[in-house]
C-alpha cells in the first residue's frame, strides 16, 4: 500500500458510522455501525461477498471478478455509484453507499490502514 496507515486510522472516523472492523473471531478492531458491511480483510475479498445484504450492482461487480485492490477501492469510495456504473457498464447501477470520499490521498491512507489491521 502507498498510503499512511496512521493517517488512515483518523480518516476511518468518517466510515465507522456505517462500517465496523471485526475479525474472524468477532473481535472488534473498530466498533462501528451496521449500515454497511464489516471491512475486515477487505483486501482479500471479492466485492459484495460478505453476509451483508448488498445492493445488486456491487454483487454483480463481484461476480464479474472485482476483487478489492487499492486502485479500485480509491475509485469506488470517491463515487460508489459511478464506479459501479463504469465497472458493470450499466448506467442504471445503484449503490447502497451514498457517502463519497473524494480525496484520493485520504482514500489511499484508509486503504493502508485496512491492510495494517490484518489479516496477514
Ligand atoms: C460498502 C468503504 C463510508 C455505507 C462499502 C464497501 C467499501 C466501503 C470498500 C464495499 C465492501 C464490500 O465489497 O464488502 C467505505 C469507506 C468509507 C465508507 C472506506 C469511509 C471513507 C460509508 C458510510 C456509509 C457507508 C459513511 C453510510 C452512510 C455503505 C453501504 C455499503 C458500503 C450501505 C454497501 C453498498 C452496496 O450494497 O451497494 N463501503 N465506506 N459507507 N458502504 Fe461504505
Amino acid at each position: 500500500a502507498t498510503g499512511d496507515a496512521t493517517a488512515g486510522e483518523s480518516v476511518f472516523n468518517k466510515c465507522k458510522a456505517c462500517h465496523m472492523i471485526s475479525d474472524a473471531d468477532g473481535n472488534d478492531i473498530v466498533k462501528g455501525g451496521r449500515t454497511g458491511p464489516n471491512l475486515y480483510g477487505l483486501y482479500t475479498r471479492v466485492a459484495g461477498s460478505t453476509d451483508f445484504r448488498y445492493g445488486d450492482s456491487i454483487v454483480q461487480a463481484g461476480e464479474a471478478g472485482l476483487e478489492w485492490n487499492e486502485e479500485d477501492f480509491v475509485a469506488y469510495v470517491a463515487d460508489p455509484k459511478k464506479f459501479l456504473a463504469e465497472y458493470n457498464d450499466d448506467k442504471r447501477a445503484k449503490s447502497k453507499m451514498a457517502f463519497k470520499l473524494g480525496d484520493e490521498e485520504d482514500a489511499a491512507n484508509v486503504w493502508a490502514y485496512l491492510v495494517s489491521v490484518g489479516p496477514e
